[in-house]
């Protein structure tokens, strides 16, 4: 098409005319610049190409990063891990093979979608997410997305979701809640790690972590400086009781001392709650990751000892004896993962109680169907959401309706190891989760999401609303 034709098809005369009429009603103090704006507006942004690289995430492994390119602009975005089939081998290998293999898949991932997905979504309107995620979907029907990786699906779609925004002109929270069809008002109460243990730490604690919720904060940015104070004084009282090699982090930042017993943690959790001055307004949260140390049937709670005593060998009666007696005992008003992840059974058993959040993490793999398992067999009563483990951000967003439909509560979490990308951060706004999981107020990768969730407080202003008392009940509608 010559200019000529161009202009007369976009009526570009008039444009520019409404343009000019348009800066001198503002009066405009730069007309140039208010007259560009209104002619950038003009133009619908389309999807030009989409370009992926390999980064490092946390763990300094080989990660997925897109940059999504419109006529007008370039959004980047990153998830962390490896396509599914050669994470799982990568996880089943160690040090520098784990590192081949996953650079190995995020090669391919990054040949992929230079190659296929970029051709696949030129062209696209990058507002109509729906349709994005679903050409991405339709180019990977391997079972588990195995093909191309829930990842690097994950990195385009979050890539599609901020050219999205930007066109409308919104904030990214806002399209999401858009996406929602919800208003995005509600900042999560963070859960932050304290205390890392399991896999994710050297010492003998048996279970992943311990975090705290600052439920009694009256905004976010309170819930982060109560958060931030007690994690160091947690630090002073690790230092003054167990010396000052216990003050090393583990995986999420969190402290990793040399303990062996939940209980042991908590009282140090409970003593720095006090010492910081948050006494009944800071409740505890465990993730069990128990999976990583169920034995056929049974629970090894000295999974980590090189010397075992005999008496840490649990049935899961006996843990769902040992979580009575620490949901009675401390503010503990979350359990993630507390079985193995088919232990579907005493799951079911410990929910019904009722004592406290049962979040299921590996149990649902943030996957539809275990989750329309879990939702009819009332087997726990929160999503633990990985989006990475679900690929786009238009299923993440289903499978939140699906547990907020069964009035579950919902903790958006980061990956260990995670990238710098703070997407999650607007997820947890734009979806209402009421919670977010993403590690210590220490570490660029988790601080990232915790920063950006106080800007976007910022930005509500009177608007926005701190979930607080109400973390687990928070609506979408
Ligand atoms: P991951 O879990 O190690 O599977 O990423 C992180 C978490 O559950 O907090």
């Amino acid at each position: 098409m010559s200019v000529q034709e161009y202009l007369e098809k976009h009526l570009l005369s008039r444009r520019i005319e409404e343009a000019v009429n348009a800066a001198v009603r503002a009066k405009a103090p730069d007309p140039v610049l208010f007259i560009a704006g209104h002619m950038r507006r003009a133009a619908p942004a389309v999807i030009t190409r989409v370009r992926a690289r390999q980064i490092l995430d946390g763990h300094g492994a080989p990660a997925v990063e897109v940059e999504l390119h419109t006529n007008k602009a370039v959004h980047r975005a990153s998830a962390a891990g490896a396509g599914a089939l050669e994470g799982a081998a990568a996880d089943a290998a160690g040090g520098s093979e784990r590192r081949k293999i996953l650079a190995r898949a995020v090669a391919d991932a990054v040949r992929v979608i230079n190659d296929k997905v970029s051709e696949a979504l030129v062209g696209m309107d990058p507002q109509q997410q729906a349709q994005i995620d679903q050409a991405i979907m339709d180019l990977d029907k391997a079972r588990h997305k195995a093909e191309l990786g829930a990842n690097a699906m994950l990195a385009v779609s979050i890539a599609a979701c901020k050219a999205g925004a930007a066109e409308k002109e919104v904030p990214l929270y806002k399209h999401i809640a858009d996406l929602v069809g919800k208003s995005a008002t509600t900042l999560p109460v963070p859960a932050i790690t304290v205390i890392n243990g399991g896999k994710h730490a050297g010492n003998a604690l048996p279970i992943q972590e311990i975090m705290i919720l600052p439920v009694g904060a009256k905004n976010f940015e309170e819930a982060m400086q109560m958060g931030s104070e007690t994690y160091h004084h947690l630090k002073d009282i690790i230092l003054e009781k167990c010396g000052s090699d216990s003050c090393n982090i583990g995986d999420h930042g969190g402290f990793a001392p040399n303990i062996s017993s939940i209980s042991e943690g908590l009282d140090l959790v409970v003593a720095a709650i006090e010492r910081a001055g948050y006494n009944g307004r800071i409740k505890l949260a465990i993730d069990v990751a128990a999976t990583d140390f169920c034995v056929g049937k049974k629970y090894d709670l000295e999974f980590k000892s090189t010397k075992k005593s005999g008496q840490n060998f649990k049935t899961a009666d006996d843990m769902i004896v040992i979580y009575s007696q620490l949901c009675s005992e401390y503010p503990l008003v979350s359990i993630e993962q507390p079985f193995d992840k088919d232990d579907w059974e005493h799951s079911k058993k410990l929910t019904t109680l009722d004592l406290c959040q049962v979040a299921g993490d590996d149990l649902l793999m943030s996957d539809p169907e275990r989750i329309k398992r879990a939702v009819s067999e009332y087997t726990c009563n929160a999503l633990v959401l990985k989006a990475n483990q679900v690929g786009t951000v238009t299923e993440a967003i289903e499978v939140v309706k699906q547990a907020k439909d069964a009035h579950w509560g919902v903790v958006v979490s980061h990956r260990s190891g995670d990238t710098e990308d703070s997407f999650i951060a607007d997820l947890a706004v734009g979806a209402a989760a009421g919670q977010i999981k993403t590690g210590a107020p220490c570490r660029g990768e988790c601080l990232t999401k915790y920063n950006q969730l106080l800007r976007i407080e910022e930005e509500l202003g009177s608007e926005g609303v701190y979930a607080g008392e109400n973390w687990r009940t928070v609506s979408t509608s």
